[in-house]
């Protein structure tokens, strides 16, 4: 249901774009000299793994190949470097890039591709002094160490020895100010972003700067705290802004409505009714009318519908409702460009994915341009198989919803100038 009343038309014109913009001052990989070099790349393959350490999703890996392709074209010799999961700064056997440098193998089978078990020190500055030209070296996980996450100078200075020029090809931590993604750049005189960045910023910064009307952002997930950022920078240019997932019951109860055991966050109400009170913005907020609720996530024994109007005091909100999906859809249907960040309910289980589903659904069916933020958002989109349907996914959750907020992207930023 909407649940404001916007007295005015959305202005886009006074948004500050200067964060979301500044790549275009930046080399891009065509800029620099990579003919012969050694080239240091930063990719971003922290993939999903199975239990048997299986990669189940290589789109990260698949979606550098354009910048890795053109650099073998160039001769460089080149090193990669990504962290993958969270090792806190410790050797963690399950975190090793071993599966990568597998699948890097059959992405090249004509290459010879090498996999080294640290990414500084001795041992790893013979093995590059030996690469020839055309010939990859992945480096092992830089998260092991704990001087990665803590952008240590010293740190940086051992990765950026490795290499002539700096390639960031790893869109989804350009938002991470770490040694590999921030902390080396000041060590390299050549250093600029790759195809997969570019790919990425300019899908992302179009779809702000220069949006089809009516433009329409859906929002789900849980995490109220980052998705009100998104809200405070779309707001006033998106037309409609529609609210699902585990995120809507703090708007539900921030309009007065029982939530029963549903997510909240309790310190985002204010904010929020702030949103709700401001009519001079210009976007149509909606929120849903029904859910469905049940009475434990993991092993339900009671789902129903109800009216939002109807949650009991016991109930958990874990989809929205199908009169709610009827008006998402009706939204959806003016819409010509859509961003989508966050499920509309837990989509993994099979009993709580119908609104996620359907919305995909209506998008894939559709020609309106939608653009998927990272993420859960892509990983519900691969789940339904509409991922060939949709206009844009972005490889990263993190950084997509920074780029939304119009944050600062530090991994870009230090970057060399045009
Ligand atoms: C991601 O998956 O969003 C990126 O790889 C960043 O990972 P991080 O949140 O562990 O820094």
């Amino acid at each position: 249901m909407l649940i404001n009343n916007p007295t005015k038309k959305v202005d886009y014109t006074v948004r500050d774009l200067s964060n979301i913009l500044k790549f275009r001052e930046k080399k891009f990989i065509t800029d620099l000299d990579v003919f012969n070099k050694r080239v240091l790349v930063r990719v971003d393959y922290n993939v999903p793994l199975d239990k048997n350490g299986k990669i189940t999703d290589t789109r990260r890996i698949a979606n550098t190949l354009p910048t890795l392709n053109y650099l073998l074209k160039e001769k460089s010799k080149i090193i990669l470097i990504s962290h993958l999961g969270r090792p806190n700064g410790k050797i963690v056997e399950s975190l090793r890039m071993d599966p990568i440098h597998k699948k890097l193998k059959e992405f090249f089978p004509e290459t010879n591709v090498y996999k080294i078990d640290d990414c500084i020190g001795k041992e790893v500055e013979s093995k590059v002094s030996k690469l020839k030209n055309k010939e990859i070296l992945l480096l092992e996980n830089p998260r092991f160490h704990k001087e990665e996450k803590e952008n240590d100078p010293k740190f940086a200075a051992k990765l950026a020895k490795l290499a002539d020029v700096y390639v960031d090809d790893a869109f989804a931590t350009a938002h991470r100010k770490q040694a590999s993604t921030y902390g080396v750049c000041s060590f390299f005189k050549e250093k600029g972003y790759g195809f997969l960045v570019e790919k990425e910023l300019k899908f992302l910064s179009s779809s702000i700067e220069k949006p089809q009307r009516p433009f329409t952002v859906i929002l789900g997930g849980k995490k109220v705290k980052d998705k009100l950022g998104v809200i405070k920078n779309l707001i006033g240019l998106a037309d409609n802004i529609l609210i699902g997932g585990g995120m809507a019951y703090t708007f539900l109860l921030a309009k007065g409505y029982q939530i029963g055991k549903s997510v909240k966050d309790l310190s985002k109400l204010e904010e929020i009714r702030d949103y709700l009170r401001d009519e001079t913005h210009g976007t149509r907020i909606f929120i849903p009318k029904d859910v469905l609720v049940c009475d434990e996530i993991e092993n339900p024994k009671k789902i129903k519908i109800v009216p939002v109007t109807e949650i009991g005091e016991n109930d958990i909100g874990v989809d929205i409702g199908p009169e709610t999906i009827k008006i998402f859809n009706r939204i959806l249907a003016e819409s010509k460009q859509v961003v989508w960040n966050g499920p509309m309910g837990v989509f993994e289980k099979k009993e709580f994915e119908n609104g996620t589903k359907e919305i995909a659904r209506y998008l894939a069916e559709s020609d309106i341009v939608t653009i998927i933020g990272g993420g859960d958002s892509a990983a519900a989109i691969e789940k339904f198989d509409y991922q060939d349907n949709m206009s844009f996914i972005s490889t990263g959750g993190g950084a997509s919803l920074e780029v939304m907020r119009g944050a600062p992207l530090p991994a870009i930023d230090c970057l060399s100038d045009k």
